[in-house]
């Protein structure tokens, strides 16, 4: 249910800090991925490790670690899909209402775009205080969702409101809120993916190096939010995880042609796949032996796809495109927009930082649209570049409205 989704929790210093790490289960159980920013009082009630056990990611305190390493509160603000800050202290309360920045949490809170998630957590008094009520009610007003408290037995012995949500509770509010924000949903989606394999005889082919996980990630984000996707892929071992994605699997530029023209009235095409652009133009019935010092294989070109799918572009469809580029990046891009009738063209950077793009679970991208604007990404996970792609796409349509 939460597959695909990234979620921050931010757990502040109070006694309810000792039932995060069964929060944190209960969302990995759903399929999300979970980080942990803790404040230093939060540390006296539960231990960074268990948190790091919980979630397999490292859990974060201070602007640097003991090695003197930067937390880098933007990225992991920027990783989130959605903040849930549990428990939520009176303190922490006023600092959101007031943008006070003393800590990790705190300037990962102020760095967001996603939604933030309080669960509030106090003693009967203060919970009831005027100023815990005007400050919960400004930080709702500021886009943030409360998770009220629950009624029942405190920890200094009074009885009333003021615990904290349930963790299965917390998790509900979660996934419902997921569920009613499918941005996608009703929407049908094409993404080609992976490489093809041109055949030469019966057991040899011409292929390329893609993987596929780039286009495989987009498929998965877009699943998330909703959309009805068709992932027509090529030869590659990897899958999306998003059990409703429908693959169609191919081989060949000309198999994954025919299969893309069956979706392509989808409302977004995103052409991801690395389709060779020569093919043999015969294929010998039988194995070629080795008989000759030089073989000569006469190459012909295959159908450029996305072309094709762009001459025949509907109104309001989305067409994105992909481009593999070393220089001239505008330029090529601008050319690509025009030819091929795009509504924007994601460049990965051939040779980024993380040893190219082939194969690695890293990439370095940028997006240049039909204005000749250029969105530079630095390098991060295919499946965080995915929610880039993806958050693009959001902000390109409604601004076409
Ligand atoms: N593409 C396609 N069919 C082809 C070849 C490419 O649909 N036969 C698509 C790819 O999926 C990708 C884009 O076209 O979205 C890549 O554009 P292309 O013009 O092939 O450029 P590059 O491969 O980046 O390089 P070059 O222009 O140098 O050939």
């Amino acid at each position: 249910m939460l597959q695909n989704k990234n979620i921050l929790i931010g757990i502040t210093g109070g006694i309810a800090a000792y039932k995060i790490p069964h929060l944190v289960r209960l969302l990995i159980k759903n399929g999300a991925n979970v980080k942990v920013i803790m404040s230093n009082y939060a540390r006296e009630f539960v231990t960074p490790q268990t948190l790091s056990v919980l979630s397999k990611n490292e859990v974060v305190t201070d602007f640097f670690d003991s090695n003197s390493n930067w937390n880098n509160h933007v990225k992991l603000a920027a990783w989130a899909d959605l903040i849930v800050i549990a428990p939520l202290t009176a303190n922490t309360l006023a600092k959101m209402a007031n943008g006070l920045c003393d800590n990790l949490l705190m300037a990962t809170y102020l760095s967001a775009n996603c939604k933030v998630m309080v669960a509030p957590a106090m003693d009967l008094e203060m919970y009831k205080h005027q100023t815990t009520l005007s400050n919960l009610k400004k930080i709702e007003s500021f886009g943030n969702i409360i998770i009220p408290a629950e009624s029942g037995e405190l920890a200094s012995g009074l009885s009333g409101e003021g615990r904290m949500a349930e963790p299965e509770n917390i998790t509900s509010t979660i996934i419902k809120y997921f569920e009613t924000n499918l941005t996608f949903s009703g929407k049908k989606i094409l993404i080609n993916a992976g490489p093809t394999y041109e055949a030469i005889d019966p057991v040899r082919f011409i292929g390329n190096r893609s993987s596929g996980k780039m286009g495989i990630a987009i498929a998965d984000e877009f699943a998330s939010l909703g959309a009805a996707v068709n992932l027509v892929l090529g030869p590659t071992q990897h899958l999306p995880k998003n059990k409703n994605i429908n693959i169609i699997k191919v081989e060949s530029a000309s198999e994954m042609h025919e299969q893309c023209l069956m979706f392509s009235d989808s409302d977004i095409i995103v052409c991801a796949a690395a389709v060779a652009d020569y093919k043999p133009e015969s294929i010998a019935d039988s194995k070629i032996k080795k008989e000759n010092e030089v073989l000569n294989i006469k190459l012909e070109k295959t159908v450029d796809i996305l072309s094709e799918l762009g001459k025949n572009k509907k109104q309001e469809q989305i067409l994105v495109g992909f481009a593999l580029e070393t220089e001239n990046l505008l330029e090529y891009a601008k050319k690509k927009i025009a030819n091929k009738n795009l509504d924007f063209v994601v460049a990965n950077l051939a040779n980024n930082q993380a040893g190219g793009v082939f194969g690695s679970d890293m990439n370095e991208i940028s997006i240049v649209n039909k204005d000749n604007k250029i969105t530079k990404f630095e390098l991060m996970t295919k499946e965080l570049a995915a929610k880039k792609i993806v958050n693009y796409v959001v902000e390109y349509t409604s601004s076409k409205k």
